[in-house]
């Protein structure tokens, strides 16, 4: 395992951050401080915006803009032509799913137990009215999706392996490249929602072997919000026909038919913003520059001080599963609501989340939980907030 970050680089980076001076921030799974940097690249494009006219600062800021999808291709091990820039997970994942060919009935979708909800809500809405089955993958001893269980389930029908690889109610890391393993010998689509994985961990999608695989940039990459990367394998998007095209994804050719884009920006439209696109090139730029196998060593680091030591606190159970686990700490307070833990947190100064059922419904209903307190680090957290949560529980369990 590499290094964490040493004690001054992160005091250094978290100068930088301007939120780092304001909170105790332990939502970083929901959505992490942007540097004054990433802040400053979005202004700077607004300025030229207000400046120059709007569609004469795209056209300057071209470079810059389109950096944020080189970029996105150098984090994951991908292509720029594997990569659409997107505005969140959401809009990635349920573009690449209504882009799939028609659902027939008996077909079948194979998802893990730790599927966000919002993707179960796609798969549902329209799969399930054509008459396609969603069926959960059986998980291991440890809560992970067993890659052999979900061999043993194919047949001709599997139509497509859904696997959100990091769960939004737990710390437990699915086998992501396990589970593409059995995907890509039986020719199956893969995707993976690495909403949560995407910054906090190395992504290799020729590892993984997924065909599409999304993130927001909100998250541990630090971008800001309402972007996002699409990654759909450059052999898949022949099998992929956008739901809707515009003058960006489809322009008319010289008679007048519609000319698909070739790459995955077919997913894209025309309109965005661009002022959060450079503000996305700059925290990817960041993440790189930093490197993510120290992200991943810092963040596991932390996380496991901080799981450790709620688990000693009477009256607190921690609830991650899983062989291998993520910054993202979920824990529940004997006798308290999660999300009045959540407000009595909030009132010291100290941001966590808190779900319930509906963001990832299966693995909440297999193991009977009905809330979960989240507390979820970056490699940004100081050993200093760590104490200052663990104290704060402390007096809520008096
Ligand atoms: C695992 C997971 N998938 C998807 C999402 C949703 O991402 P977005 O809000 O960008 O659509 C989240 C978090 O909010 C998440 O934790």
């Amino acid at each position: 395992m590499p290094a964490p970050l040493s004690a001054d680089a992160v005091r250094n980076l978290r100068a930088l951050t301007p939120g780092a001076q304001h909170s105790v921030h332990f939502n970083h799974a929901g959505s992490s401080l942007p540097s004054a940097a990433t802040l400053q690249a979005i202004r700077a494009h607004l300025e030229r915006e207000a400046t120059q006219g709007p569609m004469e600062a795209g056209v300057a800021s071209r470079a810059l803009t389109e950096s944020a999808r080189t970029l996105g291709a150098r984090l994951l091990n991908a292509q720029p032509e594997e990569i659409a820039l997107t505005t969140g997970h959401s809009a990635g994942w349920g573009a690449a799913f209504a882009a799939l060919p028609p659902w027939r009935p008996g077909d079948r979708i194979l998802v893990g137990r730790h599927e966000w909800g919002g993707n179960l809500a796609t798969m549902r809405f329209t799969a399930e009215r054509a008459g396609a089955v969603l069926e959960t993958i059986p998980s291991d001893d440890s809560g992970c999706v067993d890659p052999d269980a979900l061999a043993a389930m194919l047949d001709d029908r599997v139509r497509l392996i859904a696997l959100t690889w990091l769960p939004a109610n737990g710390g437990l890391i699915n086998p992501a490249a396990a589970v593409g393993r059995v995907a890509r010998q039986h020719g199956i689509p893969y995707f993976v929602d690495a909403a949560q994985a995407v910054g906090q961990l190395p992504v290799d999608v020729e590892a993984i072997a997924c065909d599409v695989l999304t993130a927001p940039g909100r998250k541990a990459l630090r971008g800001p919000r309402g972007t996002g990367l699409l990654y759909v394998r450059r052999a898949f998007l022949d099998q992929i026909t956008p739901a809707f095209v515009d003058t960006y994804s489809a322009p008319l050719g010289a008679e007048g038919q519609p000319m698909l884009r070739q790459d995955a920006a077919r997913m894209e439209s025309a309109e965005n913003s661009l002022a959060l696109r450079c503000g996305l090139a700059n925290a990817l730029q960041e993440a790189l520059d930093i490197g993510l196998d120290s992200i991943r060593a810092t963040i596991a680091a932390t996380a496991q001080t901080l799981r450790t030591e709620l688990a000693a606190i009477p009256g607190i159970t921690v609830l991650d599963q899983g062989r291998e686990q993520s910054g993202l700490v979920a824990f529940n307070l004997a006798g308290h609501d999660a999300v009045a833990v959540q407000r009595a947190l909030a009132a010291e100064g100290i941001t966590i989340g808190s779900n319930g059922v509906p963001y990832t419904p299966l693995d909440m209903q297999a193991r009977g939980l009905t809330q979960i307190a989240r507390a979820s680090v970056s490699y940004l957290t100081t050993d200093a907030e760590v104490r200052r949560l663990l104290d704060a529980l402390r007096q809520l369990t008096r």
